[in-house]
């Protein structure tokens, strides 16, 4: 099989890329080597398996410059991902990860070969709670006594930030114009972590940021009292369900959405102890700093239901391992001071996207 992937020098490509190569198949990638996320652009190029042509994905001519040869499948990684950013950055999110999932399920179209797409679980925005006065309800959370669901593929798409709504109208964009042709496999993932992970880059997370705050002993910062939840999925399930939706897709013209997560949820404190297990020094414990982003979210977790009945594989590692595995084979890695952190937050501050 011979498989596109675009954002394939992202460490998620890297990973799928390195697994499919393994598998006796051949890869390609589209990648813009965006220099926020590709401190070392060539490193992320050598370091792939195969050929990587430069190119934005929301560009037509990107596609066009693509090599000629049959393509049986394309898997679409690539995507603005961060969500405070993207409370800012909007005109960028939508072109890049609207655009460029249509272009991606055009292109798949055009070249007869399957699509699968990552979507993200922000499209779920809060999410499902449940509250004996209240009943079953999405979120925001009706009142103290809400108790967070997980979500199902069935839930209502209600984002909150720009980043999740972008995600919400990619997947109808890939729907649309794959439309009767395309066997189309859309994973939801949950927070993806794992080695390779682009650590300069201050928008790519709570736990890049935890290991540069670990790095210099200095206490993680944890925003509110740190009861919000995440589940958070290793890499290596995300791409072993990757491997799984080429192995078997669906039906020419048929769509499917799968969730991706562990499973469950762990609080923010939660993490930050399983970061400070990862790490070869002593744990210099958490601070907490009373603010809220606009755009996040209070709760996520992944329901597996359906993920289970198509027998797709479903996830080995627990949250905290896959934390302190991210932890433990990122130690060395270069990267991003906290301060980097600090300064995305003062950013949101001061274009009022914090309260
Ligand atoms: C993340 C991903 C998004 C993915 C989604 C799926 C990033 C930037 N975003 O969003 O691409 O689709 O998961 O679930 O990776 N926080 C702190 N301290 C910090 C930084 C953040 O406490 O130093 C808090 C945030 O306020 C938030 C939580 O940690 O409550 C998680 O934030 P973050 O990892 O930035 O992004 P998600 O919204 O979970």
């Amino acid at each position: 099989m011979r498989v596109l992937v675009t954002g394939g020098a992202g460490f998620i490509g890297q990973h799928l890329a390195r697994r499919l190569h393994a598998g006796g198949h051949d890869v390609l990638a589209l990648d813009s080597l965006l220099p926020q996320v590709h401190a070392d652009a060539g490193a992320a190029r050598a370091a792939f398996p195969g050929p990587v042509v430069v190119g934005d994905v929301a560009d037509p001519a990107a596609w066009a410059a693509l090599p000629e040869g049959t393509v049986d499948a394309v898997v679409h990684l690539a995507a603005e991902t961060g969500t405070g950013q993207s409370m800012y950055e909007v005109e960028r999110y939508h072109r890049v990860n609207v655009e460029g999932t249509r272009l991606a399920a055009r292109w798949a179209r055009e070249h007869g070969a399957a699509l699968v797409s990552l979507s993200s679980r922000a499209v779920y925005g809060e999410g499902g709670y449940t509250c004996p006065e209240h009943g079953s309800t999405f979120g925001p959370r009706c009142c103290r006594h809400g108790q967070p669901v997980a979500s199902t593929e069935d839930d209502p798409h209600r984002p909150v930030s720009v980043y999740g709504e972008t995600k919400s109208l990619a997947e109808q964009a890939a729907a649309d114009e794959g439309e009767g042709v395309v066997p189309l496999t859309v994973i939801r993932p949950q927070n993806v972590v794992g080695p390779g992970q682009a650590l300069h880059n201050p928008y790519t997370g709570v736990l890049a940021a935890f290991l540069a705050m670990l790095r210099e002993g200095r206490p993680l910062t944890v925003y509110g009292d740190g009861h919000q939840t995440r589940d958070v999925v290793h890499v290596e399930d995300l791409v072993a369900l990757v491997a799984w939706a080429l192995d078997r897709p669906p039906a020419p013209g048929e769509a499917r959405v799968v969730n991706c997560g562990s499973g469950v949820r762990t609080t923010l404190v939660g993490l930050a102890e399983a970061a400070a297990a990862g790490a070869p020094v002593p744990s210099p414990g958490v601070t907490h700093l009373d603010v809220h982003r606009a755009g996040d979210i209070e709760h996520a977790c992944a329901d597996l239901t359906r993920l289970r009945s198509l027998g797709a594989p479903p996830p080995r590692w627990s949250a905290a391992d896959a934390v302190a595995d991210f932890v433990r084979r990122s130690w060395q890695q270069p990267g991003a001071d906290a301060a980097a952190w600090d300064d995305a937050l003062d950013e949101l501050a001061r274009r009022g996207l914090t309260s």
